[in-house]
């Protein structure tokens, strides 16, 4: 069996506890991974204030995936982390995609349903442009500014309605293009351009505010929806807490033409207020290794785990106790 190679940032607070589960359920599943562990993240930065070393960055472009739990520690100045660890990863492995799929279980009259959030991952707000005049005086300004690049743009969209192409061949483009109407008229020309490159695929749009009440009253109005990169990240946590809880929701921040490796993910932090007590659900990072061994192209073991995870979302339990349930469910003729 090929064998994949796969760098571990189990990172602060639950992100090593859920990681543990995540490569356990791996091994249950019959994959095997050539695993390389980075102690990285906010307790790190604290102790020798290392966050994300190019020297690193450059073992990584050899490696096929990153598997990372959380990163983020009381005691560190905002930003540190976010921008010098997760955004430098995102924006230096060209990680433009962040794909994060939401499953609503049936309840009452309501089918179940499912549904892809598909975020703009290396611009917009969090491209890092903008700055202080005046800091600390009763006349500071501050600014931040967004980025929008047509390529940027064009490429996450070209995403959208490949997948939606595989599926329902439904895409919803989500902006504020009644407002922002610099950026939200570049994304609407690039998502009518290249519409036309998929004919079969019918389009909408929401507006973000309207998509948030959507989100609660009526998720079946969609199946795939492309947004920016802020957008995407509010839209995410809504989308987490709409189907069963942020402790359930996977994410992948993908290099979809494979110049390097992609990185695989929960959605959620590393939630300081219940580390170290065996509560994290980790539903949601084993259901991210789970994306990353399809993409690793194990899509029968990633289909198979995928599969477990649903069964045991209603499970209570701790940590490692929902990670041997879906273990449990692995095992047996293959
Ligand atoms: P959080 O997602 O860590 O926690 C929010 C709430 O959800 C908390 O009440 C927490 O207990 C609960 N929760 C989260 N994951 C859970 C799970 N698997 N099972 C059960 N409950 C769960 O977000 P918060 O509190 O805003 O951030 C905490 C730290 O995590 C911060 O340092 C933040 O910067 C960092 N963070 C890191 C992310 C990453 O590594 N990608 C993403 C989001 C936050
Ligand atoms: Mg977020």
């Amino acid at each position: 069996m090929a064998s994949h190679r796969v760098a571990v940032v189990g990172g602060d607070g639950i992100g090593p506890e859920v990681i543990e589960q995540g490569l356990r359920v791996i091994d249950a599943a019959g994959v095997s991974l050539e695993t390389v562990a980075y102690q990285l993240g906010g307790a790190r930065y604290l102790e020798d204030g290392t966050v994300l070393p190019d020297s690193v960055l450059e073992e990584w472009r050899e490696l096929d995936a990153i598997y990372l739990g959380a990163v983020g520690a009381p005691g560190v100045p905002p930003g540190v982390i976010e921008r010098g660890l997760l955004l430098k990863m995102r924006f230096d492995l060209d990680l433009y995609i962040n794909h994060r799929p939401f499953k609503l279980a049936a309840n009452g009259s309501n089918p179940g349903h499912e549904f892809v959030v598909v975020r703009e991952n290396t611009e917009g707000a969090y491209a890092g442009e903008g700055g202080f005049l005046k800091k600390g005086t009763p006349d500071e300004i501050a600014t931040q500014g967004s980025v929008n690049t047509r390529k940027g743009a064009e490429r996450a969209i070209r995403y959208a309605f490949e997948l939606a192409t595989g599926r329902k061949n439904h895409l919803t483009l989500v902006h504020k293009t009644n407002v922002l109407t610099f950026s939200g008229d570049l994304w609407q020309r690039a998502f009518n351009e290249v519409a036309e490159e998929f004919p079969s695929v019918d389009t909408a749009y929401s507006h973000v505010d309207a998509a948030c009440i959507y989100f609660v009253q009526d998720p079946q109005r969609y199946d795939v929806i492309v947004t920016d990169n802020l957008f995407g990240d509010i839209l995410t946590d809504l989308g987490g807490a709409v189907s069963g809880g942020i402790g359930l929701a996977a994410s992948a921040n993908l290099n979809p033409p494979r110049t390097g490796p992609s990185m695989f993910e929960p959605v959620h932090g590393s939630a300081p207020d219940i580390a170290g007590q065996g509560k994290a659900n980790p539903i949601a990072a084993i259901a991210s290794g789970a994306m990353m061994l399809e993409f690793l192209g194990e899509a029968e073991a990633a289909a198979r785990i995928a599969e477990a995870c649903d069964a045991c979302v209603d499970l209570t339990g701790s940590t490692s106790e929902i990670g041997a349930a879906v273990s449990s469910k692995l095992q047996g003729p293959q």
